[in-house]
């Protein structure tokens, strides 16, 4: 982690977070840009040798400057709409390394994606794929496909971000994907390339990864058998991260289980998307005023679920990190935000000694932090930085109260 304190003052590589908010402002996102960069490697080294694809999930953080660094690193991207292929081309993402997710893409979403040429579409129902045969016919185009597949795998993980279980809406049910492979393979404008699947977010155990992929390589041989060959295989995201005191595997040992089980000649596609990013991001608010009800302290921050919504969202445990560690010693505290719903917090019952002006960050707020912002309460957004050392550059500017009304409009006079 890049985050650490140096004299009890909260750094982020070699800048003071203090400095950082008094500079930018807060509510602040701040992004270490080393630790993208050893996220990235740490997937990418065991991989040396091996034909693979790292696509970043963009939905974790669409930043531009976030993706033009991973395109940089050689990342390709997962994308689930046209916003997000616009961003990864906007960013100098390369076409030819994206892979399309997503159960709802429009017709047009198909025609941006077909022209711009990217690597795949991940296919997630037999409706999608007539869709887009038809689409990829009409401007005389060939569909390179790989349908995603749920392997009814228990990913032992929040419900909301399980996505391989028969009741979830994701992908093609295991037993029904030869039929739909077949068809595939019968449709003129469409080529199969590979087969996928996604089981969930924030695992924290190899075993259900491995489970699937297994249910993937047989599909994979019963496959062969019908004269269709796939030349890659993508197993997803999901890999974990240590908020607090989960221990997930480190990419390195979770692709040691992973590698041996891969045929040689098939590409190895992963997804990964807050394993690259969660760690290097804070999220920076200051204290507006505390209180106690006699039976809770609160410390009310100018930050809460509309900048964060993963604690509300998901009963997320996000660490808290004063900027002043000393703090991280006093009375057991609600942290809030100033948003009007009893859901608005970021943590609960954590010892902190903040005071009005003072400080705090959460920490792993990379991913799924400020994507799922929202401008709820008419709060303008906040500003995004990213630190390289003891430098830091403005990534995202901070909304306006103007802008929130942007591209609204009063009533004409003669409608009242
Ligand atoms: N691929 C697909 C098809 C996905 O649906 C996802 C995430 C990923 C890759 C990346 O998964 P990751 O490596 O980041 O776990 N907002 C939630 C997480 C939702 C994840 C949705 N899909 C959260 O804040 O925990």
């Amino acid at each position: 982690m890049s985050h650490h304190y140096q004299n009890q003052q909260l750094m982020l590589e070699d800048a003071a977070v203090a400095d950082l908010a008094d500079q930018f402002g807060t509510p602040l996102y701040l992004y270490s840009r080393a630790a993208i960069e050893q996220a990235y490697q740490a997937f990418a080294s065991p991989l040396k040798g091996r034909k693979h694809l790292i696509c970043f999930a963009v939905k974790a953080n669409s930043n531009l400057a976030v993706l033009n660094l991973l395109a940089r690193l050689g990342a390709g991207f997962d994308i689930v709409s046209g916003g997000e292929l616009a961003r990864v081309l906007a960013a100098g993402g390369d076409p030819a390394k994206v892979v399309f997710s997503g159960v709802g893409k429009t017709r047009s979403e198909m025609a941006q994606a077909l022209k711009a040429g990217i690597h795949c579409f991940n296919v997630e129902s037999v409706a999608e794929l007539d869709r887009l045969n038809g689409v990829a016919g009409e401007l005389g185009l060939v569909a390179p496909i790989s349908i995603r597949v749920n392997p009814d795998v228990d990913a032992k993980t929040h419900p909301y971000i399980a996505t391989g279980l028969k009741e979830n809406k994701f992908g093609i049910d295991i037993l029904m994907a030869p039929d739909a492979f077949r068809k595939a393979a019968s449709l003129p404008n469409l080529k199969v390339l590979g087969v996928d699947c996604h089981i969930g977010s924030q695992l924290t155990e190899t075993e259900p990864f491995v489970a699937a992929l297994k249910r993937l390589l047989a599909l994979r041989e019963q496959l062969q058998a019908d004269g269709i060959e796939l030349a890659h295989i993508d197993i997803g995201g999901g890999l974990g991260v240590t908020y607090t005191d989960e221990q997930p595997p480190k990419p390195a040992d979770y692709l040691a289980e992973i590698l041996p089980l891969i045929p040689a000649g098939l590409t190895l596609v992963l997804e990964p998307g807050r394993a690259l990013v969660a760690n290097a991001g804070l999220l920076v608010g200051r204290v507006e005023m505390t209180k106690d009800n006699g039976f809770k302290r609160f410390v009310i921050l100018d930050t809460g679920m509309n900048d964060l919504m993963r604690p509300t969202l998901y009963q997320a445990v996000m660490p808290v990190l004063p900027i002043n560690q000393a703090q991280q010693n006093g009375p057991l505290s609600d942290l809030v935000g100033p948003v009007c719903e009893t859901g608005d917090w970021l943590a609960k019952d954590v010892p902190l000694g903040a005071e009005e002006g003072d400080l705090v960050a959460i920490g792993g707020a990379g991913a799924y932090g400020f994507v799922m912002s929202s401008q709820y309460n008419s709060r303008p957004r906040a500003a995004e930085v990213m630190v390289q050392g003891s430098q830091a550059v403005l990534i995202r500017q901070r909304e306006t109260v103007e802008s929130l009304w942007a591209g609204e409009q009063l009533l004409p006079e003669a409608s009242c």
